[in-house]
């Protein structure tokens, strides 16, 4: 399931967080590459422990835990620091590559899952030529380029690639999020499910059968969460 969520970030969040990066010192990204990624990897990214890390990665936390659809989509359990990269020049692509699966949260040894898979964009469509995020699944390749402060949510387990940025610079974040609920197929139900009580509330209210259907989707994510 890939689900667009837009205005993640308000435009002064996004003005502070771009003075931020304008400000920062960038590294080669394969540092953080596993070994299979790292041949296809040519980007740069944010020193994770520096200060400027942490000072964004605190504005894209914040924007997360008050992101109603966020929440719904991923199901948040653990999200892990953000990221942050930036595609442009002679390091401006990340060819066919899978995300590894578990994943150390920087300077401890807890483990977490790695379920949903996000990129949050802080340039706009217009700053850069390429730099799309392709997301290989079933129904075939899904391309995307989203405005500045929207973010895309995908599954960990596809193949994805982000296309070569031949003008400008795409600077983005991207972060994992183990879920309550691990397999998309799941998850893809209870948004669904969530998302039609949401319209349907809307259109004809609290009904004894709109209360019935919410009590439905509590059960089954009570059913599959583990929290
Ligand atoms: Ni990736």
């Amino acid at each position: 399931m890939m689900i667009h969520v837009p205005q993640v970030l308000t435009s002064e969040e996004l003005a502070q967080c771009r003075a931020i990066l304008e400000a920062s010192n960038w590294l080669d990204g394969r540092d953080t590459a596993g070994s299979q990624a790292a041949l296809v990897k040519r980007n740069l990214q944010l020193p994770e422990q520096s200060e400027a890390s942490q000072s964004l990665q605190a504005i894209v936390l914040a924007a997360l835990n008050r992101n109603a659809l966020f929440f719904t989509a991923a199901l948040p359990k653990k999200i892990l620091p953000p990221y942050f990269n930036c595609y442009t020049g002679e390091m401006n692509t990340f060819g066919n590559h899978v995300d590894g699966s578990i994943r150390t949260v920087p300077g401890t040894t807890q483990r977490v899952r790695s379920d949903v898979s996000c990129t949050l964009f802080f340039s706009d469509p217009e700053d850069y030529e390429g730099g799309e995020l392709v997301v290989e699944d079933t129904f075939g390749n899904h391309r995307v380029k989203l405005p500045a402060g929207d973010m895309i949510l995908y599954p960990s387990s596809s193949v994805h690639r982000v296309e070569p940025v031949t003008q400008g610079a795409r600077v983005a974040s991207f972060f994992w999020t183990e879920s309550m609920v691990r397999e998309d197929e799941r998850r893809r139900l209870l948004f669904d499910l969530d998302m039609n009580i949401l319209a349907l509330r809307q259109q004809i209210g609290d009904t004894p059968e709109v209360v019935k259907m919410t009590s439905t989707y509590h059960n089954l994510l009570r059913m599959w969460a583990e929290t």
